[in-house]
């Protein structure tokens, strides 16, 4: 059977599945929306990279960064939510894009999306080690040894390659992510109450730390607001501004989660873009007062910390809020990894279901029920990638793949609005089939644009791996070939 027919066939399918919903209930309300992206969002981006892009690009236009990285997260966010509302299925991309564009395109898609869930939580996993780092210190007054708390490899400008400090592993980083797969295999409930109480632990320390920290700002640490270029593209200046942007766009993932529950919505066509654009607009705001507080009490060149709003709360002198701090953050960037690390196995399983991987990866424990084949992979690669990573590297990784998955999906929208109207969407971007489809899609790749070179590499290099192995292997074995050997 051909593949648009298949892939016809299959939505139609969906849709009649749609119809008598396998037992779920439409019962999250807008607010419930809100509070499951915010679940998402908060985490490394704010937690740590804000300092990181402020010392290295930005300076105190940190803030511009963070302004414009939301821009490119909303666009992207009203056309995910067009696609996840065609398909009603819980998904990630992949799925939508399986059912509705073809087995290349998906796979390019959830070839890419491994940069955003795998890397992304190998990321998180660094910044989970900071601040556990930092907590340990201040409870007990030990510094544990660098050797074994930082990335043994650092990516030097000077010599463009990756240099060795000489440390040995982040055990830490390494640590949570076997701790959070072990959770995971065994199975855990996603449960509403659990997301909540960690939104409110996660809001309350930001907040905590505006409030706290605002009355230390002095002027003179955002003179100048945007720091001179320094004659190299990306090191301050706007420049500086958009590559940035592009780091700490990593703080705005996670919202895809929002339209993944379109299918136990009251009401979707209100409540997605409420839930998307609310979230998206709390974070927002919460990210450039944090970026300018905390840029306003540490001067910015002092910023490229494990830890910096650690830092940021060290400047007001009260010893308590610092421990504060480092708490809600550990609990916060738990709850991202838990997310991301249960995101990535199941593209990996729907692959494979799919044909694209080996079948065995779409093995399902007996007694748990989860698709442990998967998830132990998925922990072990995160967890060697963020015991040996720089987090720099890592997070630059992340942010360019799921840049590159809104292109994709921003364009998938508009090319589906052509090719397949009859499709039924209980959601629709507004403003027509081509407005936020093209600024989503040109945000997202301006921001890729601006990337260092060395990233962008990465990211071909990563592609091309994908496009060998779809090639070499999962075009043979794919489910939609009669003469698959499957
Ligand atoms: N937005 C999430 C974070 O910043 C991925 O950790």
């Amino acid at each position: 059977m051909p593949h648009s027919l298949l892939a016809r066939k299959s939505i139609d399918h969906l849709h009649a599945d749609a119809e008598h919903p396998h037992g779920l209930k439409r019962t999250l309300t807008a607010r419930d929306l809100v509070l499951l992206g915010i679940g998402g969002i908060i985490g490394t981006g704010i937690f740590v990279l804000t300092g990181r892009a402020a010392a290295a690009n930005a300076g105190p236009a940190v803030a511009l960064s963070f302004t414009i990285a939301a821009f490119a997260a909303a666009f992207a966010g009203l056309c995910y939510s067009e696609m996840a509302s065609m398909i009603p299925v819980a998904g990630s991309a992949y799925t939508y894009a399986y059912a509705t564009m073809g087995e290349l395109i998906a796979w390019i898609i959830g070839w890419d999306l491994i940069l955003e869930y795998l890397v992304g939580a190998a990321t998180v996993s660094v910044g989970w080690s900071g601040y556990m780092c930092a907590f340990v210190k201040h409870v007990t007054g030990w510094t544990l040894p660098t050797a074994w708390t930082t990335s043994p490899l650092v990516w030097s400008e000077a010599h463009h390659s990756v240099q060795f400090t000489g440390a040995i592993i982040n055990l830490p980083a390494v640590f949570i992510t076997l701790l959070v797969t072990g959770i995971l295999v065994v199975g855990i409930k996603e449960s509403a109450r659990f997301n909540s109480v960690i939104v409110v632990i996660k809001v309350a320390v930001v907040l905590l730390f505006i409030f706290a920290a605002a009355p230390f700002v002095r002027g003179e640490n955002w003179q100048p607001f945007i720091p001179e270029n320094t004659g190299k593209f990306g090191q301050f200046g706007f420049s500086g501004i958009m590559q940035g942007a592009t780091m700490v766009f990593f703080a705005y993932i996670g919202f895809d989660a929002v339209s993944t529950a379109a299918q136990e919505t009251r009401n979707p066509r209100r409540d997605l873009p409420i839930g998307i654009l609310g979230s998206l607009a709390v974070c927002t705001v919460l990210y450039i007062a944090v970026s300018l507080i905390l840029t306003g009490v540490v001067p910015y060149t002092e910023l490229s910390v494990p830890h910096p709003i650690a830092v940021g709360i060290a400047a007001t002198g009260v010893r308590w809020l610092e421990s504060a701090v480092e708490i809600g953050a550990i609990a916060g960037l738990s709850s991202v990894m838990m997310v991301l690390l249960m995101g990535q196995p199941r593209i990996f399983f729907s692959m494979a279901h799919d044909g694209l991987l080996p079948s065995f990866a779409a093995r399902v424990h007996k007694r748990f029920g989860t698709p442990h084949v998967t998830t132990i992979a998925t922990g072990l690669v995160c967890a060697v990638a963020g015991g040996v990573l720089p987090i720099d590297i890592l997070g630059e990784l992340t942010s360019i793949g799921t840049l590159f998955a809104f292109v994709l999906v921003s364009v998938g929208v508009m090319i589906l609005r052509l090719k397949r109207p009859d499709i039924p969407r209980a959601f629709k971007v507004p403003g027509g089939p081509y407005l936020i489809p093209i600024l989503g899609a040109l945000f997202s790749g301006g921001l890729m644009a601006t990337a260092t070179t060395h990233t962008l590499i990465r990211l071909f290099a990563w592609m091309g791996i994908g496009l060998v192995i779809y090639f070499g292997y999962s075009r043979k074995h794919s489910k939609l070939r009669p003469s698959s050997p499957r």
